[in-house]
């Protein structure tokens, strides 16, 4: 390298530095308060997991051009009870150096439930099929279908068909397993994915329920819409919020602990807008 251009080299090396600099100086960040809904709670900005605790929650974010509108993807990741973990997403526009509070502690139509696998037991699937008095017009809807047993137990009671859904690819395997060793695979679909992505509950008759109380208020606006006037919905153990149960009856499990079966029946009034 000859020395004229070793120098030139450096000069241009040094140039870009101090052009990089006077950018970053010249940027501004923003700071975002934000209320997460439980004090354990997961917070992801951008894709990037942010640590702390508390339900307030401070992040700046890095240098932002000034005046830029900028739009953040905000997600709030906490666990309500042992058995359901929810998941609050919002996206967020601001101009870059403005201070923006984000409230992620309301609930949300968006948001989304995941609950444990943990099947009804056999006495009490029988106490749900009878209490949805199936007929042969019946199909039936099982979100969170585990191992296919009440829908079985549906079609086998007389529904004409049955669709179940399980966001565990295991649970859909083994689903689709039993349902093929009853015999009845003609009659039972059985789909893979999250059964607050887009239901189709149109041609359901019967939806049957055991997914918690968070699942059941994120659905119920679809059931109220969706399904047809006489339809059946049966939850074993959780409620439907302000929505009161036509019928509940109390039974035991094989354990002797008790456990409520409640039955609604959609209405004219549900369908008022
Ligand atoms: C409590 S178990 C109930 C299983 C079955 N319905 C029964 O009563 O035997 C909940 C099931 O729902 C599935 N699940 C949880 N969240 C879901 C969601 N958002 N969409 C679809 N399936 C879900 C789980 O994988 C699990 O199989």
């Amino acid at each position: 390298m000859t020395l004229a251009f070793a120098l030139l080299l450096f000069v241009s090396t040094s140039l870009s530095g101090v052009q990089t600099q006077s950018v970053a100086a010249a940027g501004v960040t923003t700071v975002m308060a934000i209320t997460l809904p439980a004090y354990d709670g997961e917070l992801e900005i951008d894709g990037t997991p942010i640590s702390g605790s508390g339900v307030s929650r401070r992040y700046e974010t890095p240098s932002l051009t000034p005046n830029r509108s900028y739009q953040y993807k905000v997600i709030a990741k906490w666990a309500p009870n042992t058995y359901t973990k929810m998941t609050r997403t919002k996206v967020v526009s601001f101009r870059a150096g403005e201070r923006v509070t984000i409230d992620m502690s309301a609930d949300d139509p968006t948001d989304r439930v995941t609950v444990i696998y943990v099947p009804t037991p056999e006495n009490i699937v029988a106490k749900m099929i009878e209490m949805a008095a199936i007929t042969p017009h019946d199909v039936t809807y099982e979100p969170g279908v585990g191992d296919a047993r009440i829908t079985i137990a549906a079609v086998k009671a007389g529904a004409r068909g049955g669709v179940g859904i399980d966001l565990d690819p295991e649970r859909v395997e083994e689903s689709r397993a039993n349902v093929k060793a009853a015999g009845l695979s003609d009659k039972i679909d059985i789909r893979l994915g999250d059964a607050l992505e887009q239901p189709d509950l149109g041609k359901m008759t019967v939806v049957l329920l055991y997914m918690g109380d968070h699942f059941n208020m994120l659905i119920r606006p679809y059931l109220w819409k969706q399904l047809p006037i006489g339809a059946r919905v049966v939850s074993h153990r959780f409620l439907m919020g302000d929505w009161k149960p036509d019928q509940t009856v109390s039974i035991n499990d094989d354990y002797g602990l008790p456990y409520d079966v409640h039955l609604w029946t959609i209405k004219e009034e549900h369908k008022k807008p």
